[in-house]
C-alpha cells in the first residue's frame, strides 16, 4: 500500500500534541485554539507508553479515547502514535536486557528516552503487544487518518553493541555471506590476523585498541539500519492487519547531521514518507541546508509528496545556542518545504511543555500564551496554507540529479583515510549551494535510480561504487548525459576493497584519466588553479597525481604539491561527456564550474541573489514559489495569481523582504501532460 490519507486534503497543518502533559481544561482550550489556527492534523501519544500501559498488560486507553473524540468533534484528524518510542520504567526494570550498549560497553540507562536495543526480542514483543491494544481499540475511530510508528527510529539508539545485537548481527552476516569464507574475504581478515573460524567469534565493532576492521564497521552500519527497519516493518505489518486501509508512517531525520539510517532502503516500505527537519541555526546558509534536506526527502519518497512531521516554530532546545526565528521566518521555512514537495507542515510541538528536557523548545502555543508574535505568525501560517491548498499533489521536476548514497557516506567517513577534511557532504553541499544560487532545482537520488530524464548528473564523493552503478553511469554518458564525478569517488567496491590499477577504479576509463597517488593538503593550505574556466580561483583539501588517458585538461594547479597537473578534466564518451573534478575549488571556482556545466548541458539558470524560486507542477497549473530570504523587496518574473496575497501578477510578482509568494501559472491547454 502507498497512499496519502484521504481525509487530509490541501496542505495539512498541525503538530505533535501531548495532551497527557496537561489537565482536561487545557484540552478544551487546545481544541478551540487549533480551530482558530486552522490546524487540520495532530500526532498524538508519541511518548505515552507509561500512561497507556501502566503495568504489563494493564492498558488504560480511555483518556486517549477522550482526546480522540474531542479532536474529532473539533474537525481535527489524528496521526496516532504507536507510543513505542520510549519504554516505561517498569519494562526496563523488569527486563534490563532491553537497554542498549555503546561501543565501549557502556549501558544506556532509562531516564532519557529511546533506551531500547533494536534487536531485543523482549522489547519487540512488548512493543507489538501495545500496538495490538491500540489498534484493536482505535482502528475504526473516525479521527484516525494515519499511524505513526515509534518516533525518529534510531535517533538515540541507532547502533547497539550489546550481546543481543551481536547475535543478531551474526545472523544478518550469515544471511549476507552464507559461509565464513565469504565473510573473511569480504572483511579482508588476513590483515592484522583477524581470520574467523567460528561465527561465535564475530562481534560488533566494539571499541578496540586501534582502528576496527573497516568492512566490519560498514556491515555493522548496514545491519544497524536494517535492524531498525525490521522493527518498523513488524509494527507496520501488524497495523496493516488490524487497521486495514489506514496508512502507516514513521518520521525520518533526513538532515545533514544524521547519518545512521539508509533512508533509500526505508522509503519504499512507507505508505507515506514523513520527515523531521531542524535548522542548523549556526550556519548562515541554514535555509540552503533546509532545501537540500527537503530535496533529499523527496528523493527518498521517489518524487511523491511527503509529510513534514516536525520542524520548529522558533528555537529548539538542543543546539549549543538556540536561535529564535526572525519575524516571517516561520512561514518562509514552512513554504520552503512545501515548494520542494511537502504536502503537510507540522511542528514539534503544539503547546510548550512546563516540565521536562524540552521545556525551552518553542511550540505553536508558547509559554507566554496567545498574545504573542509567535502565535500571530502561527495563525497567519494556517491562513497561508489554506490559501495554497490546491498545490497539494503537484510534483517538482528537476533537470539535475545529485547522487546520494548512505552506504557511500558510511564508507567514506571511516577512520584511517587520507584526509579527515574529506567528508561525505562537504563537496556535495558546496555544489548544491552553487546550483541553488543559480536557481537550479535538483533531485537528490540514489545511484540505482533511472537517470535518463536528467540533463546533468553529479556524483560527489561517491567513494563506494558498485559495478552496476559504474555501468549505469557509463551508459548515461554514452546516451548523451553530462556527468561530473569528484575526487574520492569510485575508489572501492561494496566491500570497501580498493579497485586496483589507478584511481578511481570504477570510473577511470569513463573519465579518461588515471591517478597514481593522493596528495591531500594541510589544514588551511590553498593551491591556485589555472586554465580559462578556473583562472583566479583557488582550491583546498585535496589534490592528486593524475594523468590524462584520453580526457582533456580543463584546469590545472599553478602551485602546491602538484604544479602543472590537471585538476579538472573532460572526456567525451558516446554522445555525452564525463567530467572529473580532482580538487575542492573555492566558492568562486565552484560557481564557475557549475555555471559552465549548466551551459554545456542546457540547464536553465536564473540568478535571483538570495531568493529561492522553485516550481511544482500539477495537471491544471504550475505553482511558482518565490521565497525572499533577503532584506529587500524583490521582483521575479511571473504571470498568474499569487495565492498568498490574492494579487494578480501580470509579468512579475513583487515579494517583500522575508516574505513569500506562490503564483498559480495556468498551463496552456495544449501543454497539459
Ligand atoms: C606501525 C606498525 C605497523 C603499521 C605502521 C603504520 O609502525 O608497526 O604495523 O601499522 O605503524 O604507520
Ligand atoms: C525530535 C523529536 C521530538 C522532539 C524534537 C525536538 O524531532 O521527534 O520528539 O524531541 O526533536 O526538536
Amino acid at each position: 500500500m502507498s497512499a496519502w490519507p484521504d481525509a487530509l486534503t490541501g496542505i495539512a497543518f498541525g503538530g505533535d500534541y501531548n495532551p497527557e502533559q496537561w489537565p482536561r481544561e487545557t484540552w478544551e482550550q487546545d481544541a478551540r485554539l487549533m480551530a482558530e489556527a486552522g490546524v487540520t492534523v495532530v500526532s498524538v501519544g508519541i511518548f505515552s507508553w507509561a500512561l497507556l500501559e501502566p503495568e504489563q498488560d494493564r492498558f488504560d486507553l480511555d483518556w486517549l479515547g477522550e482526546v480522540m473524540d474531542l479532536l474529532h468533534r473539533s474537525g481535527i484528524s489524528v496521526d496516532l502514535a504507536t507510543a513505542t518510542a520510549s519504554p516505561p520504567p517498569w519494562l526496563s526494570h523488569q527486563h534490563p536486557e532491553i537497554l542498549p550498549q555503546n561501543a565501549d560497553g557502556t549501558r544506556l540507562w532509562p531516564g532519557g528516552r529511546q533506551a531500547w536495543c533494536p534487536s531485543s526480542p523482549v522489547f519487540r514483543e512488548r512493543a507489538l503487544s501495545l500496538v495490538t491494544a491500540l489498534a484493536q481499540r482505535f482502528a475504526g475511530h473516525p479521527a484516525l487518518v494515519m499511524w505513526h510508528v515509534s518516533n525518529e527510529l534510531g535517533g538515540h539508539n541507532a547502533r547497539c553493541f550489546c550481546d543481543v545485537s551481536a547475535a543478531d548481527f551474526r545472523r544478518w552476516l550469515e544471511r549476507r555471506y552464507g559461509d565464513l569464507e565469504h565473510l573473511n574475504d569480504a572483511w579482508g581478515t588476513t590483515f592484522w590476523s583477524q581470520r574467523y573460524t567460528d561465527w561465535e567469534q564475530i562481534l560488533p565493532p566494539r571499541t578496540a585498541p586501534t582502528f576496527p576492521n573497516p568492512t566490519q564497521q560498514l556491515d555493522f552500519s548496514r545491519f544497524s539500519s536494517d535492524a531498525l527497519l525490521d522493527h518498523y516493518r513488524a509494527e507496520r505489518d501488524l497495523l496493516h492487519r488490524l487497521s486495514p486501509g489506514v496508512p502507516v508512517t514513521t518520521n525520518f531525520m533526513v538532515m545533514s547531521h544524521v547519518r545512521d539510517m539508509d533512508y533509500f532502503a526505508w522509503g519504499p516500505e512507507m505508505d507515506v514518507v514523513s520527515q523531521d527537519h531542524y535548522l542548523e541555526a549556526h550556519r548562515d546558509d541554514a535555509h540552503v541546508e533546509l532545501a537540500f534536506s527537503a530535496d533529499l526527502t523527496r528523493g527518498v519518497a521517489n518524487g511523491r509528496p511527503w509529510f513534514l512531521m516536525e520542524h520548529s516554530p522558533s528555537a529548539v532546545n538542543w543546539q549549543e545556542r538556540n536561535i529564535a526565528k526572525q519575524p516571517g521566518q516561520l512561514r518562509r521555512n514552512s513554504l520552503a518545504h512545501v515548494a520542494r514537495g511537502a504536502d503537510a507542515v507540522c511542528f514539534f510541538q503544539w503547546r510548550a511543555s512546563r516540565a521536562g528536557a524540552e521545556k525551552y523548545h518553542s511550540a505553536l502555543v508558547p509559554h507566554a500564551g496567545t498574545d504573542t508574535r509567535l502565535w500571530r505568525e502561527v495563525v497567519e501560517l494556517g491562513r497561508t496554507l489554506e490559501a495554497i491548498g490546491e498545490v497539494a499533489g503537484s510534483r517538482v521536476r528537476a533537470d539535475v540529479a545529485i547522487l546520494f548514497d548512505w552506504e557511500a557516506r558510511w564508507a567514506a567517513e571511516l577512520d584511517s583515510h587520507p584526509s579527515r577534511d574529506v567528508t561525505y557532504l562537504d563537496l556535495m553541499q558546496r555544489i548544491y549551494r552553487a546550483l541553488w544560487d543559480l536557481g537550479v532545482t535538483v533531485d537528490l537520488v540514489h545511484p540505482g535510480s533511472d537517470l535518463s530524464s536528467y540533463r546533468m548528473v553529479v556524483a560527489p564523493t561517491l567513494y563506494l561504487t558498485t559495478d552496476s552503478t559504474a555501468a549505469e553511469l557509463r551508459s548515461y554518458v554514452e546516451q548523451g548525459g553530462l556527468l561530473l564525478v569528484s575526487y574520492w569517488s569510485g575508489i572501492v567496491d561494496e566491500h570497501d576493497h580498493v579497485r586496483l590499477g589507478g584511481y578511481p577504479g570504477a570510473f577511470r576509463d569513463l573519465l579518461g584519466i588515471s591517478t597514481e597517488e593522493f596528495f591531500p593538503l594541510r589544514a588551511g593550505e590553498q593551491v591556485r588553479l589555472g586554465g580559462d574556466l578556473l583562472a583566479g580561483a583557488a582550491a583546498q583539501v585535496w589534490t592528486e597525481l593524475l594523468s590524462l588517458r584520453g580526457a582533456d585538461e580543463v584546469a590545472g594547479y599553478v602551485d602546491g604539491p602538484l604544479p602543472g597537473i590537471p585538476a579538472l578534466t573532460r572526456n567525451e564518451v558516446g554522445s555525452g561527456a564525463a567530467w572529473y573534478l580532482a580538487t575542492r575549488p573555492d566558492e568562486m571556482g565552484t560557481a564557475a564550474l557549475v555555471r559552465e556545466l549548466c551551459a554545456a548541458s542546457g540547464v536553465d539558470v536564473h540568478q535571483h541573489g538570495g531568493v529561492e524560486v522553485v516550481r511544482r507542477h500539477g495537471p491544471e497549473a504550475s505553482y511558482l514559489f518565490v521565497l525572499n530570504h533577503t532584506a529587500e523587496e524583490v521582483e521575479v518574473a511571473a504571470t498568474g495569481t499569487d495565492l498568498v496575497s490574492g494579487g494578480v501578477c501580470a509579468g512579475d510578482v513583487r515579494v517583500p523582504a522575508g516574505s513569500v509568494a506562490v503564483v498559480r501559472e495556468e498551463v496552456p491547454q495544449g501543454a497539459r501532460p
